[in-house]
């Protein structure tokens, strides 16, 4: 039985293999709405989300498969108490398949151990978040056609943003790849991730706090929301939370084919603006997002 924790749970290999049939659902829905006939899919949200809930529920529905679950731990018996195991256990003994998103980084992975269905990590902490990776890799597919040779800045919350450690982790172990770090200073990557993955692998990456000045070299653009949640106090949040803005105008000097992705929600950090922009493709992020949750549902079940 296999679980989705980490995206380096999964092969390069197994990554394209998702993303083409991401890309053949996409061409053929049809195709695929019996294949989950009867089987049931649980959502475990301890914390808030609209698009990775809601695109796995879909996803679910698309493949003619049922979705059971919580979208708030207030609702679940984990206000009385209950371990992680225990509701894991008891889920398991409904779904076939579960999505888990919890505030404590590691949560869905102990969960894994005590799963007697497999475990789709949807979240955790400020740790990992490997379905909205496949998300953005279906995207960059789609946009670039490739995943070796591009330059990639990463800009806003690069401590806290459990997107951008799962798409570095992932985008790590093409050929050809640079990172842009963009933030400023209190908000830089983890040392875990500059020690592990960029020094220990040899990655070729330069950490700057401007935006404008890294714009001409990038492929690709991906924004995030400074995580409030995350913070110790809410006076460093206000201090840190307009760091970066992307306005028209600071796309001037930006390739023409640049692609601008933001795993959503966005607070401030993309003006509105910038949405009519041909650039711009966070909204087909969210499109893709149920595509490829798809194709990991009937790989996590083994759905021929
Ligand atoms: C992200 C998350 O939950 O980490 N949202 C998402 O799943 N698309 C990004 C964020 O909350 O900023």
């Amino acid at each position: 039985m296999r679980h989705l924790i980490d995206i380096m749970d999964l092969t390069t290999d197994e990554i394209q293999q998702l993303v083409d049939v991401a890309n053949d659902i996409i061409a053929d829905p049809d195709k695929y709405a019996e294949k989950c006939r009867r089987k049931k899919l649980a959502t475990l949200f301890f914390e808030p989300s609209t698009r990775t809930r809601l695109s796995f529920e879909a996803a679910m529905y698309e493949l003619g498969g049922n979705v059971l679950g919580f979208s708030e731990a207030q609702s679940s018996s984990a206000s009385k108490g209950e371990s992680v195991a225990d509701t894991i256990k008891t889920v398991g003994a409904y779904a076939d398949i579960i999505a888990m998103r919890h505030p404590k980084e590691g949560a869905p992975m102990v969960a894994s151990l005590r799963s007697d269905v497999p475990v789709i990590n949807a979240g955790d902490g400020g740790h990992n978040h490997p379905t909205q990776t496949l998300t953005d890799l279906l995207t960059i597919n789609r946009v670039k056609g490739h995943f070796d040779d591009l330059t990639i800045g990463f800009c806003g919350d690069l401590k806290f943003g459990r997107t951008v450690h799962s798409l570095m982790n992932a985008m790590s172990r093409y050929e050809g790849i640079k990172f842009v770090l963009i933030s400023p200073e209190e908000l830089k990557i983890p040392e875990y991730l500059r020690y592990n993955l960029l020094e220990g692998h040899d990655i070729d990456y330069e950490e700057t706090t401007d935006l404008e000045a890294a714009m001409p070299q990038l492929d690709i653009l991906y924004m995030t929301r400074v995580q409030r949640e995350r913070f110790f106090n809410e006076q460093d949040y206000i201090r840190l939370k307009d760091s970066y803005i992307l306005t028209p105008d600071k796309l001037e000097n930006a390739p023409e084919d640049m692609a601008i992705l933001h795993p959503l929600p966005r607070v401030n950090e993309i003006s509105v603006s910038v949405d009519s922009d041909p650039r711009a493709k966070y909204f087909d992020q969210v499109k893709n997002g149920k595509f490829i949750r798809m194709a990991l549902i009937l790989k996590l079940l083994e759905v021929e």
